[in-house]
């Protein structure tokens, strides 16, 4: 596809994924889209770096006030090589990393599940960790309305929405080990770390900066194993590492899609091997369209022959368990539609 129409698409995609969260940054993506000032200064950008939450959050670090006006951004971007083009080298220096511990609202019921089929306590290894904030379930409370809710940890408290059948929380899970691989990990001791990490909140999001905050002491407390690598490289002698103090858990969420498609079948096939041998089970939280073989386990339309998509889900992720799919998954852990 031709760059320029590539850029268009990509942000029309994200107007839509941002629209129900950020009236914000669906507006700018929408207005970008209506821009080829702005659609040529963003074809000039590595591939890989015109993601709409990188740019934008690129151009808030450096001042863009959000929320605020599409001009705003507009004005910064088209100065920006004027003056030295602070934002392209921030664009071309870091990444999307976003770390978000509501997702863990989402994830709990799926450990809660393993926890009570295993014999040992659960080692989480978790596969694209950024900073390590969601390997601490054990540390929040939770309340899923209108069916269930789980406290006695003292920590924030997270809320999920539930619809369908939740197979209700009891306690949480005992956590002997927490580890993780990223190709860049995060240490969110380091105040720069973290202030860019809240820079990657959507802007109307203080509830989100607010729980990075906490999350992040969490960690800087406690810190996790985390190895710096690509997942396809290092997840099997990570696993044999974890299998040492526990039941191990592979997971994720938000990761595969950093993959390209030869690298999203591969690691598919190493995780499902994996689980065959008995090595780890395996809780996946990912786009739609990431996992294609735990997206072909959703229930199915009959007029369609493939998975039944009800509109409210167009956006959001598919949790699965050991590569079957268990529930719809609001992608910063907001709400979540469990499957019967
Ligand atoms: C959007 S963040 C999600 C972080 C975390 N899973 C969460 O849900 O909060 C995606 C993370 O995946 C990591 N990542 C992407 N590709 C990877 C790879 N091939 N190997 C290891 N980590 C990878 C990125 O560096 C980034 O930290």
């Amino acid at each position: 596809m031709e760059v320029r129409a590539g850029v268009v698409e990509q942000y029309s995609d994200f107007a839509t994924y941002a629209r129900a969260d950020s009236p914000c940054l669906a507006a700018w993506a929408t207005e970008v889209v209506d821009d080829p000032d702005v659609v040529a200064w963003l074809s000039e950008l590595p591939a890989l770096k015109r993601q709409p939450n990188l740019v934008f959050a690129a151009a808030r670090w450096h001042g863009v006030p959000a929320p605020g006006p599409y001009a705003g951004l507009r004005e910064a971007l088209l100065a920006d090589d004027r003056s030295g083009g602070p934002i392209r080298e921030t664009i071309r220096t870091r990444r999307t990393q976003t770390n978000e511990v509501g997702r863990l609202a989402t994830l709990l019921p799926a450990f809660a599940q393993i926890a009570a089929e295993a014999t040992r306590p659960l080692a989480l290894l978790e596969v694209g960790a950024s900073a390590g904030l969601c390997l601490y379930p054990d540390r929040y409370e939770y309340d899923w309305p209108p069916v269930a809710a789980l406290g006695g940890s003292g920590g924030p408290r997270l809320r999920c929405v539930v619809d369908g059948p939740l197979p209700e929380p009891t306690a949480c899970p005992e956590i002997a080990w927490r580890g993780g691989v990223d190709l860049n990990p995060l240490d969110v001791a380091d105040p720069d770390t973290l202030a860019w990490l809240e820079t990657l909140v959507w802007p109307e999001h203080d509830d989100r900066r607010a729980l990075l905050t906490a999350a992040a002491e969490v960690v800087v407390a406690d810190p996790p194993t985390l190895v710096r690598g690509d997942l396809l490289v290092e997840l099997p002698a990570l696993v044999d590492v974890a299998a040492r103090h526990g039941e191990v858990v592979v997971f994720h969420s938000a990761v595969v899609a950093y993959l390209v498609a030869e690298e999203r079948a591969a690691y598919d096939e190493m995780v499902r091997g994996l689980v065959a041998e008995g090595r780890c089970r395996w809780v996946s939280n990912e786009g739609r369209g990431v996992l294609p073989s735990v997206t072909a386990t959703l229930p199915t339309d009959p007029l369609r022959g493939g998975p039944a998509v009800p509109p409210e889900h167009e956006g959001s992720f598919v949790l699965g368990i050991d590569g079957r799919a268990v529930a719809w998954t609001h992608p910063h852990g907001r709400a979540m539609t469990w499957l019967g």
